[in-house]
């Protein structure tokens, strides 16, 4: 099982778009973009402020920042995938916003990595889970940030991720396949603070927040449609199955039955 979010270019186009949209709707409303304005909050920012952010995607965490903030400063997005570079990139003309908004390929993960000590803040949004060595990545935001730069990890403990249909033997089989098949690190989020330790980091700031649906789906039902259909796109789930578990997922909400939860953290560290 591999982590489709590692290699998101190599996937089949059906995935590439089921991804990028994914990514943008999660975040345009709800619960979701309410914790991530959460800790926009905690961020201190001027017209100066040099923002770099790791798998950044398609950009929509750094077009919410730039209007929530009301940001004039740089806003770097940086992703593996060109194809999501290329989308956001798209978006953010469109939106005449990339004076602010550059987009950058950067591998979170690379040996090497070029402007060091150059930003204020790096962010990486639900990242550090799906990169092959945690370690490593921070390490790399520490080389890209400037002396008393700030660090922001917000991501998920996807070991707790729970999508209920009501039929336990498929919401255990659906559940496990999206959690193999779309997160590399689903328990990374409990290692960051001794990860951040030996890396001499300084814990400013934490939050938690827990997703929970129950009854409706608002967010859960575009989450378990995009990654089931991932996984099955991948190769790591059979397409009946995750069909007939949407088809129970989509019945439990009409009855009100529906039950969701995911925890979602945010780290705040200053170098
Ligand atoms: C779940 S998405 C998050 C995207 C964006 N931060 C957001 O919240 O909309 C994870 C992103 O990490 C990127 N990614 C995975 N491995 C990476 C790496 N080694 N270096 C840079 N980006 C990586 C993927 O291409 C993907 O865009």
């Amino acid at each position: 099982m591999t982590d489709v979010f590692l290699d998101i270019d190599g996937q089949p186009n059906e995935s590439l778009s089921i991804i990028s949209e994914r990514l943008e709707a999660r975040s345009l409303s709800g619960k979701f973009q309410e914790f991530t304005k959460k800790y926009f909050d905690l961020i201190k920012v001027d017209n100066r402020t040099n923002i770099l952010e790791l798998g950044g995607g398609t950009g929509i965490i750094g077009r919410n920042f730039i209007e929530y903030k009301n940001f004039s400063g740089k806003y770097t997005v940086s992703d593996l995938s060109a194809e999501l570079l290329k989308y956001g990139k798209q978006k953010a003309k469109r939106q005449n916003l990339d004076k602010v908004l550059n987009f950058k390929q950067i591998d979170a993960m690379a040996n090497e990595i070029s402007n060091k000590n150059y930003y204020d803040i790096v962010i990486m949004h639900t990242l550090i889970s799906h990169v092959p060595d945690p370690k490593i990545v921070l390490t790399n935001a520490i080389k890209h940030i400037k002396k008393s730069g700030k660090i922001i990890i917000f991501d998920a403990d996807y070991e707790t991720l729970l999508m209920s249909s009501g039929d336990k033997k498929l919401d255990d089989i659906v559940n496990n396949a999206i959690k193999k098949g779309c997160v590399a690190q689903p328990k990374v989020m409990r290692e960051i603070p001794k990860i951040a330790k030996g890396l001499d980091l300084n814990l400013i700031n934490y939050q938690a927040n827990l997703l929970f649906e129950a009854g409706e789906a608002d967010f859960f039902y575009g989450m378990g449609k995009a990654l089931s259909t991932a996984v099955v796109k991948s190769k790591q789930l059979d397409e009946i199955i995750a069909k007939e578990w949407i088809s129970k997922l989509e019945k439990s909400i009409q009855r009100q039955t529906f039950f969701g939860m995911c925890p979602y953290i945010t780290y705040i560290y200053e170098v």
